[in-house]
C-alpha cells in the first residue's frame, strides 16, 4: 500500500521550539512533503528568523528545502518580540555556524498564494508556528486560495492556560490579532495546539539526555537548545523543563492519535487591551457560535517525545 504523504507549507519564527518543529518535519520525508519554509517575524525580527530557518534545513541535512522570507510586521501593530525567552538571535544556546544555502527570491505571501493555486485544490496543510501575519495577508491580498487550503494545523492561544505573553494571551496570537481574527475567521478547518497542549510536553532532564545519547551532532545541537529554553519556563512555572510546543504542529500530521480535543467555536479578541490576543474558546459550549476548530486539551506527552526522538536521529 502506497502511503499518502502530505504536503505542507511551514511558516515559522525560529525560535528554538520551532526548530524542533522544522528537524521533526525534515526528518519525516515519507509522511511530509515539504513544499516550503515561510519565515515571518515574531520571536525575533524577520532577518534573525529568516537565517535561523536556512540554519536548521542545514543542520538537518536539507539545504534545498525552499526558504521564502515574509512580513517583517504584524498587520496594524508594532511588532513584539521574545527574546526574554529565545535570546538575541531567537536560536541562542550552541553556537551555529551561518547558512550558505539560498534564501528564494520570491516574498513568501507570493509563495503561499502561487503554490495554492497551482496545487490541487485541499491538497495543501499550512502549518503556522508563529504570527499568522504571513497567512492572513495571502488570504486578504488573494480569497480564491482560502478554499483551496486543506486544513491549517497551527499553534496558538490557550483556554485554560490563559496567557504567557500576557496574563490573557499567547505570544503568536498576541503579536498579529488582527491576521489572527481573519484566519480563525476564515472557514478553512483548524486544528489547534495551545498552551493547554504543549504546557505537557515538557523538556524533562531524561529526554534532553535522551536527545543527547542519539551522538550526532542533531541530538548535541537539540539537546544544547532544550537546556538553553528551558531556564526561563522552569525559573517561571517552576516546571521540570520547557514546553515544545511548536512540534505539537508537526507531531499531529505525524501521529494524530497522540493528542485530543473538542471541535468548539474560537474567537480572537482585538478591542480589549486588557485582553487583546486571547482566545476565546467555548470549551464548554456555552454558546451557540459554530465550531471552526479542532482545539486540542491532552497529549500522550511520553508517545510524542518517543516519536520526536525516533525521528531526530534519521538525521545525522
Ligand atoms: C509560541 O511563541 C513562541 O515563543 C514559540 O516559538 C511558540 O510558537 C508559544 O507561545
Ligand atoms: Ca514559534
Amino acid at each position: 500500500m502506497t502511503r499518502h504523504r502530505r504536503k505542507i507549507i511551514i511558516d515559522t519564527d525560529p525560535g528554538q521550539d520551532d526548530a524542533f518543529a522544522l528537524l521533526l518535519a525534515l526528518a519525516s520525508p515519507e509522511d511530509l512533503e515539504v513544499l516550503g519554509i515561510c519565515a515571518v517575524a515574531g520571536n525575533v525580527p524577520l532577518d534573525w528568523t529568516t537565517r535561523n530557518t536556512r540554519i536548521i534545513c542545514e543542520l538537518a541535512g536539507k539545504p534545498n528545502t525552499k526558504v521564502f522570507a515574509g512580513c517583517a510586521a504584524p498587520l496594524k501593530r508594532k511588532l513584539v518580540t521574545a527574546e526574554h525567552v529565545h535570546g538575541k538571535t531567537g536560536l541562542d544556546g550552541p553556537v551555529m555556524v551561518e547558512p550558505t544555502m539560498d534564501l528564494q527570491d520570491q516574498h513568501a505571501v507570493d509563495f503561499l498564494i502561487e503554490t495554492l493555486r497551482r496545487e490541487a485544490s485541499g491538497s495543501v496543510t499550512l502549518c503556522p508556528l508563529g504570527p499568522l501575519t504571513n497567512i492572513a495577508t495571502a488570504f486578504v491580498q488573494a480569497p480564491d486560495i482560502i478554499g483551496r487550503v486543506q486544513e491549517i494545523v497551527l499553534m496558538g492561544g490557550a483556554y485554560f492556560e490563559v496567557g504567557n505573553i500576557t496574563p490573557a494571551a499567547e505570544f503568536n496570537i498576541y503579536v498579529d490579532p488582527e491576521a489572527a481574527e481573519i484566519v480563525f475567521k476564515s472557514g478553512v478547518p483548524l486544528v489547534v495546539m495551545p498552551l493547554d497542549v504543549t504546557h505537557k510536553v515538557l523538556t524533562t532532564r531524561a529526554r534532553v539526555e535522551a536527545f543527547r545519547a542519539l551522538g550526532s551532532q542533531v541530538g548535541r545541537v537539540a539537546a544544547e537548545w532544550a537546556d538553553f529554553f528551558e531556564r526561563f519556563d522552569m525559573a517561571k512555572y517552576g516546571s521540570e523543563g520547557a514546553p515544545l510546543h511548536d512540534p505539537c504542529v508537526i507531531a499531529y500530521l505525524l501521529q494524530p492519535d497522540l493528542f485530543t480535543g473538542r471541535h468548539i467555536n474560537v474567537e480572537i479578541e482585538t478591542q480589549s487591551e486588557l485582553t487583546l490576543g486571547m482566545t476565546v474558546a467555548d470549551w464548554w459550549g456555552v454558546t451557540n457560535r459554530p465550531a471552526n476548530a479542532l482545539f486540542m486539551g491532552s497529549v500522550n506527552a511520553d508517545g510524542f517525545f518517543d516519536l520526536l526522538t525516533e525521528r531526530l536521529g534519521r538525521l545525522s
